[in-house]
């Protein structure tokens, strides 16, 4: 009873230290901050049975070792294509944005929220995966790991192949939109993510299926005529220490 007391207050004082409604006020213009409730983002529709799904310690670690994995071989130019990238930053986890993710997840919507920013991070980037099964969902580490993997293997292809030019400068002319998942999963800057997901079950043709929808929300995110990364020996540009292929 004790511990489940202190693990309740350790999350209230997480999540706490920040006024979401001010970090409104601050970056959302007039749009709406996600975790400043109550707000209009809709719930999905013909959805039923939403569950939080728990992101332990197993998950967080495989979400992080599989964005490092997939920027760390972009960056020592082991992607064939593309080139290698001079400052391509570590990633850690961050609770900070893993609250704001669950604010949006929580809707079982699969759509973007309008406005995530704040202090730590004021351009803050979102990636959105939905899955859908005939069978309940058994391993929610496999579950986001197929879903971080199919960011990249799904739109990694695009730039290689079609969009080189979005590496130096991202814009939407060629639309480098297109393969924006991928992006900012190799943003160099990008140095922190935190994820939230739910089950629920949808209706879909006259079904209902099991539905998985992970929110991964970023420190950066795509910006308009900036460079996706620098190019250049991995590792070349760090300001500080360089880890396997990675500023550190
Ligand atoms: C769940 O999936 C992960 C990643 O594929 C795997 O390492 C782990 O062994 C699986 N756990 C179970 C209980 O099957």
């Amino acid at each position: 009873m004790l511990k489940f007391v202190l693990l309740i207050a350790a999350v209230c004082g997480a999540a706490q230290a920040i006024d979401w409604c001010a970090m409104e006020a601050q970056y959302c213009g007039t749009k709406e901050h996600i975790a400043c409730e109550p707000n209009s983002f809709k719930m999905g529709t013909d959805v039923r049975n939403i569950q939080r799904v728990d992101i332990w310690s197993e998950i967080q670690w495989t979400i992080v070792e599989r964005h490092n994995m997939y920027r760390r071989r972009v960056a020592s130019g082991q992607e064939p294509g593309l080139s290698s990238a001079s400052k391509m930053r570590q990633m850690s986890w961050n609770d900070d944005l893993a609250y704001v993710a669950n604010a949006h997840a929580k809707h079982a919507n699969f759509e973007h929220d309008q406005c995530r920013d704040f202090d730590e991070f004021p351009q803050s980037g979102q990636n959105l995966a939905i899955g859908w099964s005939s069978q309940p969902f058994t391993n929610f580490t496999a579950a986001l790991q197929d879903h971080v993997d199919m960011w990249y293997e799904d739109e990694m292809p695009i730039v290689r192949d079609r969009m080189l030019s979005c590496v130096d400068k991202f814009t939407g002319t060629p639309n480098c939109l297109e393969a924006g998942h991928f992006t900012v999963m190799v943003k160099d800057s990008n140095n922190a993510v935190g994820c939230a997901a739910y089950t629920f079950e949808q209706l879909m043709d006259g079904n209902w299926w099991y539905t998985l929808l992970t929110t991964c929300n970023y420190a950066d995110t795509n910006m308009q005529n900036s460079p996706i990364y620098a190019r250049g020996a991995a590792c070349s540009a760090c300001s500080g220490s360089c880890s396997n292929g990675l500023c550190a």
